[in-house]
């Protein structure tokens, strides 16, 4: 039986085994998918481990997403201009393909699941770690007109908007302005305040009218961002319990050759967390 895994820490209420059970189900393949907690000294040796003992693929989640990266031998251009990888997949001789699904994902959650179109959307970016690195050239390239980033730590979102390096589309403002510099019609919280317990205080004048807000994350960590959109008027308030089916699909693709149908595995899910 083929193994796959997700590596994280921690990791044990990762909704990545019950998907890819799901997918796996709908094509008849038997296959088993772990949860491994593994702290970042030892992420390198676990990953060689799983691999080296017929591990097929692995998923990869907080916080050894560029370690990831940067272990693998092969790298796709989302990984590459993300600094980091959500999927390994084991190559022949050893070798190790890294990828990143999460920007593609929240796309196609957002235009196949919702019917949204993202074209000449003003959006903002809040925060510019791993997560906002994943997802910003998939806002461009799903054609948003200007991308704005804002970081509480002014530098990372410089070096973020460096790294695009398209200065008329993609700009920083700072943090400590956000009440000063409009609205917008997309904002996507990819702060890790929510998964660390913190409410980010947000003015409400970042809301246009009909804005889309989304989370990257999923459950009560995005429940405070959400519930501040709903609050300044957003029109439509989504978690990132779509983008993490979509991510899933991408991998079970890149791993069995075949996608998966996603919707009824995200309703469950939905159901679950309702
Ligand atoms: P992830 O992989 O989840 O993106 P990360 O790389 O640590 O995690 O990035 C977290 C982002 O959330 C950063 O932009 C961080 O800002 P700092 O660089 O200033 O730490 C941001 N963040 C975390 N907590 C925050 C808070 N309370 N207010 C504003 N930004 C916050």
């Amino acid at each position: 039986v083929a193994q796959f895994a997700v590596f994280g820490h921690p990791i044990a209420h990762s909704l990545s085994p019950t998907i890819h059970q799901a997918f796996a189900r709908q094509f008849e393949i038997e296959l088993t998918y772990r949860a491994i907690d593994v702290e970042p000294a030892g992420f390198a040796a676990a990953v060689r481990r799983f691999f080296a003992d017929g591990g097929r693929g692995a998923n990869v989640t907080l916080p050894h997403k560029a370690a990831a990266f940067a272990l693998a031998d092969e790298r796709s251009v989302a990984a590459t201009r993300a600094g980091s990888a959500n999927v390994l997949t084991a190559l022949v001789a050893g070798r190790l393909a890294a990828h990143n699904t999460d920007g593609d994902g929240l796309v196609r959650d957002l235009t196949e699941r919702h019917g949204l179109d993202l074209r000449g959307h003003t959006a903002l970016l809040l925060g510019a770690g791993g997560a906002a690195h994943g997802v910003a050239w998939n806002l461009l390239d799903a054609g948003v007109a200007t991308l704005t980033i804002v970081s509480r730590t002014a530098t990372s979102a410089d070096a973020l908007a460096d790294a695009i390096g398209e200065p008329a589309r993609a700009h920083t403002r700072y943090w400590s302005d956000l009440a000063g510099i409009g609205s917008y019609d997309l904002i996507v919280n990819a702060t890790s305040a929510g998964v660390l317990g913190v409410s980010l205080q947000l003015p409400p004048s970042l809301v246009g009218a009909r804005a889309l807000c989304y989370d990257l994350s999923y459950g009560t960590a995005a429940s405070s961002f959400l519930s501040w959109a709903t609050t300044a008027g957003a029109r439509y308030a989504f978690d990132g319990l779509g983008m993490l089916v979509e991510t899933a699909a991408d991998a079970f693709a890149l791993w069995h050759g075949r996608r998966p149908d996603t919707e009824p595995v995200y309703q469950a899910l939905r159901r679950q967390s309702a």
